[in-house]
């Protein structure tokens, strides 16, 4: 690898092809085909590494598996079709009926609706925790505690979580317990977990890995072991969430520029950020770059930049939001986040509906949220559009 990461993502990690091709050649096969039956049973038997069949191998999934996992300074990675695919793989892999484990209560809607819906029914115990109060966790770990989990910034409060104070302590209490990092809205860009001390890093790739908004995916990233039985068992059995080829290329595509559009969505969404936090009609800004986010320090310390996404409460609660929401033009009205346009949406009805008033309210976000996913547009332009909005409120 080289020195800086808009390098890294062009070179250093090229897939084998014949003929030399600089883009990444599209494997659209299900199948592999083999010399001899021996070598099909070598193949299955693990003696073999060439490929099978896609949902156990592909070399364009590989060639982006490689790149991530350089990315993220990390042994290997598995990428999935979305990230509640990886997310749920990952998760039903490494822990089996009578395990626990401990979760921050901010998270994307669907991660908490596994949690505190799903893996009830499978037995597996979930404590919902302040990833933020160190103590707290450390106190709610049992001896069946597989793993630690939260988002940093967190989906949609943007509450950020010291992944290297967590990871320490935690390792500290109980050395085989795992810390999970869904990373996705910082991005290998702006934060590698694992050089921080967590083990395993999970990331949408729907959001701004691939960037564009046309594909859905997902990753995990951590040591060899974990991932082996991660895509033996995770992906190949129970989810087979498996990623097509053509999104693998077009996730490849993507990461050529994303060191280059996470500058843009962070410079953007710093000066959205700062015209909010003075709005008269804005209640709140959460923004890990306004010093008055209580995780503005750790932030600084973890994150090279503060990232695209940017929440606010509007005074008036959810009719002014609405009223807002419901007269912008540049921000489009739609759920996700990370695209080149910039999104605009309402968690409580939207992408955090499987929280339940009381939960919400437990999880320190409000009814009234509003969460901006700042694009690629010129900065002024998305103020303007906003300051339009605001007039009608
Ligand atoms: C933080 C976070 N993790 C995971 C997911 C799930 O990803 P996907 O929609 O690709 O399944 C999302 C989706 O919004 C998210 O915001």
């Amino acid at each position: 690898m080289f020195k800086h990461f808009e390098t890294d993502v062009l070179h250093g990690i090229h897939g084998d092809n014949a003929f030399g091709a600089l883009a990444a050649p599209i494997f659209q096969t299900s199948t592999f085909v083999f010399d001899n039956a021996e070598q099909g049973g070598e193949r299955f038997g693990g003696r073999d590494d060439g490929f099978m069949y896609t949902r156990l191998g592909n070399p364009t999934l590989r060639l982006l598996e490689q790149k991530i996992a350089a990315l993220e300074n990390a042994e290997e990675c598995v990428v999935f079709s979305s990230g509640m695919g990886a997310i749920s793989g990952t998760l039903l892999t490494l822990l089996s009926c009578g395990d626990h484990i401990v979760a921050d209560p901010v998270l994307y809607g669907c991660t908490y609706a596994l949690m505190s819906h799903t893996f009830p029914r499978f037995g597996i115990q979930v404590d919902f925790v302040n990833c933020s109060d160190t103590q707290a966790v450390l106190a709610a770990i049992k001896p069946n505690t597989k793993a630690i989990y939260f988002e940093t910034p967190a989906n949609p409060s943007m509450k950020i979580v010291d992944i290297a104070g967590l990871s320490a302590a935690v390792h500290k209490a109980q050395s085989d317990c795992l810390v999970m990092v869904d990373n996705t809205f910082a991005t290998p860009y702006l934060t590698r977990p694992l050089d921080l001390g967590a083990d395993l890093v999970l990331h949408s790739a729907t959001k701004y890995i691939n960037g564009h908004g046309d594909v859905v995916a997902g990753m995990a990233v951590g040591k060899h072991a974990i991932m082996g039985e991660i895509r033996g068992v995770g992906l190949k059995d129970i989810t087979g969430s498996v990623l097509s080829p053509h999104d693998a290329f077009l996730i490849l595509r993507g990461l050529k520029t994303l060191k280059y559009r996470m500058d843009a969505h962070c410079q953007n969404a710093q000066k959205v950020a700062e015209y909010l936090f003075q709005h008269e009609k804005v209640q709140q800004v959460y923004y890990p770059g306004l010093p008055s986010h209580p995780g503005h320090d750790i932030a600084k310390k973890q994150m090279q930049q503060f990232g695209g996404v940017i929440s606010f409460d509007v005074k008036g609660g959810f009719e002014s939001a609405k009223s807002l929401i419901n007269n912008l033009h540049v921000c489009v009205l739609a759920v996700s986040l990370g695209d080149a346009e910039t999104l605009i949406q309402h968690p409580a009805s939207m992408t955090h509906s499987a929280y339940s008033k009381e939960e919400r309210e437990a999880a320190g976000f409000s009814d009234g949220l509003v969460r901006l996913s700042v694009g690629l547009e010129n900065a002024q332009d998305i103020i303007d559009d906003l300051e339009k909005g605001f007039s009608k409120v």
